[in-house]
């Protein structure tokens, strides 16, 4: 079974074939056009020209999705919400349509089931129970997975997501926009030791996540040095990034000691692209003996094949959603 998936929750527009393949989804293509150079002039995303931009893309990257044949799938998912109501409407509207049109099983997917499962398009398959990190622009949330499709919340962030942090330290270091990879880049030349920033929440037992004292910190830091250096720069971008990796394995060490039967850690979503922590956490898990699965980097961010992976869970163990009754839901929680 095929499944045809479509993500437009934000500033990218995508389509993906995936096969249903027991527990290990096979994607078949996967095709992401983003926004990211048009937002890149204004520093952050534009939702209504988002949305607009997200019309004129899909009709494209739908037909090179599924190689210009009109039917080479058997059921149709859609990432329903969390997202921008204007982005989302359009995969909505899309898959909505060719659920009508074509009669086929429509899966309505949450954003969020779709990084979690983005895991599962790595070369080692998680093994359940897993312990997920899913780390984004909108979202820091550490959720534990007995059974699939059954997710329980252990914590999530109280104020700003990390890769919202990633993306406001680099504004203030006047890097471009999204901020992650432009700080990644940066924090190769720097000491992570320079500077100390505060984690949030420290205590021992919390999994809960607080972005938003580090990110006063360094804007406290940079206000207060009138002219920084390059070196400076790298310095601050290096020690940022240390301080989320320790926040990261604190919460995790405080998540692992809730559920010892954790088999599998898996570190989804936009941030878990960041190279440094991609190590930092490889390295962390070892400590413990459990392992460590990330997406391949083109599943990290926003995508389609994560939403055709989540899909396909649903063909496996539940049912398909009546499209009729699922609308875009813009705060849709997991
Ligand atoms: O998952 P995603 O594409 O979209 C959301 O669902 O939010 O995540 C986007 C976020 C942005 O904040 C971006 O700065 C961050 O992921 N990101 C990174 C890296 N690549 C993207 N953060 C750190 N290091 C990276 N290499
Ligand atoms: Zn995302």
């Amino acid at each position: 079974m095929r499944i045809l998936a479509i993500e437009s929750s934000c500033d990218e527009t995508a389509a993906s074939i995936v096969e249903v393949n027991q527990e290990k989804p096979k994607v078949i293509t996967s095709v992401v056009s983003s926004q990211i150079s048009v937002h890149a002039t204004t520093g952050g995303v534009i939702p209504n020209l988002a949305a607009r931009l997200q019309t004129e893309a899909m009709p494209h990257v739908l037909n090179k999705a599924t190689n210009n044949q009109t039917e080479p799938y058997d059921a149709i998912a859609v990432t329903v919400g969390p997202g921008l109501i204007g982005s989302l409407l359009v995969g909505v509207a899309t898959a909505k349509t060719l659920a009508l049109l074509t009669g086929k099983p429509f899966y309505g997917i949450n954003h969020l089931e779709g990084h979690i499962y983005s895991a599962w398009l790595s070369e080692v398959t998680p093994e359940l129970p897993a312990l997920v990190l899913t780390v984004s622009g909108g979202h820091t949330e550490l959720i534990y997975l007995e059974r699939h499709l059954e997710y329980q919340h252990i914590g999530a962030t109280r104020d700003d997501a990390a890769g919202e942090a990633f993306d406001k330290v680099a504004r203030l270091l006047g890097l471009g926009y999204p901020g992650g990879p432009e700080i990644s880049k940066l924090a190769v030349h720097g000491d992570r030791s320079a500077y100390v920033f505060p984690i949030g929440l420290p205590e021992k037992s919390s999994t809960e996540f607080s972005f938003s004292g580090l990110k006063a910190s360094v804007a406290h830091l940079v206000t207060k040095t009138p002219q920084l250096s390059d070196q400076q720069k790298a310095d601050i971008a290096a020690s940022f990034e240390y301080t989320v990796f320790k926040t990261l394995e604190r919460k995790l060490t405080a998540a692992l000691n809730l559920y010892p039967k954790t088999k599998t850690v898996a570190f989804v979503g936009g941030v878990s692209a960041n190279t440094y922590l991609r190590e930092a956490l490889t390295e962390y898990c070892s400590r413990k003996s459990l392992p460590l699965v990330i997406p391949p980097l083109k599943y990290c961010t926003d995508n389609a094949a994560m939403i055709g992976a989540a899909a396909s869970m649903r063909a496996l163990f539940s049912q398909p959603d009546d499209w009729y009754n699922i609308e875009a839901d813009p705060n849709k929680e997991l």
